[in-house]
C-alpha cells in the first residue's frame, strides 16, 4: 500500500503522516514514511526530536558540485543506507534536505 499526501502550506500534511505511519506501525504494518519536503520535519512530527531528525541523512546528496542521487541501489540497499529508525516500526527517509529554507 502506497499513501502519498500533498496539500498546501500548514494544512497538517506532516501531522497527518506521522499520526498513520505510527498507526500502520503500531497495527503490524512494516512502514517506510519518505519525507519529500525539501525544508523536511516529518522526523520531528514522527518523534524523533530536534536532533534525532537531523540526523537522517538526505539521499539527495548535493555536498559536491553537482548534485546526486543514487541510482544504482535496490529498494532494500536504499533502505539500509538511508532508512532512519523511528518509534511503532517506522522507518524514516528524506529524499531532499534544503541548506537553508526562507519563510513564505
Ligand atoms: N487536525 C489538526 N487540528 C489542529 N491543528 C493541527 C491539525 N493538524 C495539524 N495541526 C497543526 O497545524 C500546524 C501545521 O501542521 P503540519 O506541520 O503538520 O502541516 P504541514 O502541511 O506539514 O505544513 P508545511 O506545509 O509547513 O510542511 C502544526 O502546528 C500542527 O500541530
Ligand atoms: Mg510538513
Amino acid at each position: 500500500m502506497r499513501i502519498g499526501l500533498s496539500g498546501k502550506g500548514g494544512v497538517g500534511k506532516s501531522t497527518i503522516s506521522a499520526v498513520l505511519s505510527r498507526s500502520l506501525g503500531r497495527s503490524g504494518h512494516q512502514v517506510v514514511a519518505v519525507d519529500c519536503d525539501s525544508d523536511p520535519n516529518l522526523g520531528v512530527s514522527i518523534g524523533l526530536g530536534e536532533q534525532g531528525a537531523e540526523r537522517i541523512r538526505s539521499i539527495l546528496d548535493q555536498s559536491g558540485a553537482q548534485r546526486h542521487v543514487p541510482t544504482d541501489l535496490s529498494p532494500s540497499e536504499l533502505l539500509d543506507r538511508y532508512g532512519y529508525a523511528a518509534p511503532d516500526n517506522v522507518t524514516v527517509m528524506l529524499a531532499a534536505r534544503s541548506e537553508k529554507a526562507g519563510s513564505g
